[in-house]
């Protein structure tokens, strides 16, 4: 049966795909990686399971995260991926050619959009069109498509971090730069080689960024890794005192961030620049969810900075209010409702 409730939002991050259901909310979160027979083009598995395979880095599979950057970057890995994400996400209730409602990265150039817009039609859709990723982003993480003023829209990602002008429902002003949480798993790393002379595995130093989870040590979650034992053997000692210092360390590690965003208010269109300043930041994506982000960045940057209620889903959710009424979507996918 198609219909209209049977259109899809799909959100692929660099580091996981969402796939909003239209009427029925987010059916599917799952890493953005497919692996395949090391000779053929068989799949062999899709979403955390391909991950998983990529950790234990066997010979036997082919593991590809196809988009990098937020960006897609293997055409046929990305499309084939898209279409076994969303054939599991919809279980039995497979459709035939869904219309998509697909999240753009803001600041993408016309061959990145072109990109998206090219693998999502190979997965099998029958329509698809672009919404800005802040922009998305910004609705699902709350603000009023009428709200007048201006706020600046933030998204700490995997490999990206989008910065979005958001007024009256529309992307006023967008970028992007290649930062995001997966270099403050690289300054763990880095520190974990210096200091002790361990090359960590990537998953491992997230893993541990996420078991501290904040950037400001008296919000630390943890000062123990918990399972590092059989990794580390001896070094687990060692490793209860690293800790400590973690919180620190990602803070030091995020200030690209806050450097960018202050770039980003004072290259803002002269209008909305006074707005930003008062209205302030809007914090989406995964890594706002280390605890201490936004007070770290009030004091730094002196302006009001709120993290949504879901940031990694953000986007996505907003992606659901756009399938709710898709005619308030502009053609090129950076207003969504508001006065017109
Ligand atoms: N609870 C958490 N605390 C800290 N960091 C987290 C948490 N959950 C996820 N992250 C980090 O957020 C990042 C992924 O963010 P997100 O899911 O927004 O990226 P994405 O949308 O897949 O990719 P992108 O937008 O970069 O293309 C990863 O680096 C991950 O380690
Ligand atoms: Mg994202």
């Amino acid at each position: 049966m198609l219909g209209w409730n049977l259109d899809l939002g799909l959100d692929v991050g660099s580091c996981s795909t969402r796939i909003y259901h239209r009427g029925v909310g987010i059916v599917l979160d799952e890493p953005s990686a497919i692996a395949f027979s090391p000779t053929g083009q068989e799949v062999l598995a899709v979403g955390a399971e391909a991950k998983l395979m990529a950790d234990q880095s066997s010979r036997e599979v082919r593991v590809v995260f196809p988009v990098r950057g937020g960006v897609v970057a293997d055409h046929q890995a990305a499309a084939r991926m898209i279409r076994e994400l969303v054939r599991r996400a919809l279980g039995r209730r497979t459709l035939f050619m869904p219309r998509f409602v697909a999240a753009l990265t803001t600041g993408a150039t016309s061959v990145e959009q072109a990109a998206l817009l090219s693998a999502v039609q190979s997965a099998g859709a029958r329509r698809v069109r672009l919404v800005d990723k802040t922009l998305a982003g910004g609705i699902g993480g709350g603000l009023a498509p009428t709200e007048r003023a201006a706020r600046l829209v933030v998204s700490i990602g995997g490999n990206v971090t989008e910065f979005g002008v958001v007024s009256r429902g529309r992307l006023v002003w967008g970028r992007n730069v290649r930062f995001g949480g997966r270099d403050l798993d690289e300054a763990i790393r880095k520190m974990m080689l210096n200091r002790y002379g361990v090359t960590l595995a990537p998953a491992t130093a997230e893993q541990m960024k996420l078991q501290v989870g904040a950037v400001l040590p008296q919000m630390a979650r943890s000062r123990v890794l918990v399972g590092g034992r059989e990794v580390y053997g001896e070094l687990f000692r060692n490793l209860q005192i690293t800790l400590d210092g973690i919180p620190d360390l990602l803070g030091r590690a995020i200030s690209p961030i806050i450097n960018e965003i202050h770039w980003s208010i004072a290259e803002a269109p002269t209008e909305q620049r006074v707005e930003i300043k008062a209205t302030g930041v809007l914090l989406l994506g995964g890594t706002a969810l280390l605890q201490g982000v936004p007070q770290v960045m009030r004091e730094r940057l002196g302006v009001p900075v709120v993290r949504a209620r879901e940031p990694a889903h953000a986007c996505a959710l907003g992606l659901g209010m756009v399938l709710q009424d898709p005619s308030k979507l502009s053609r090129d996918g950076r207003r969504y409702g508001g006065p017109v």
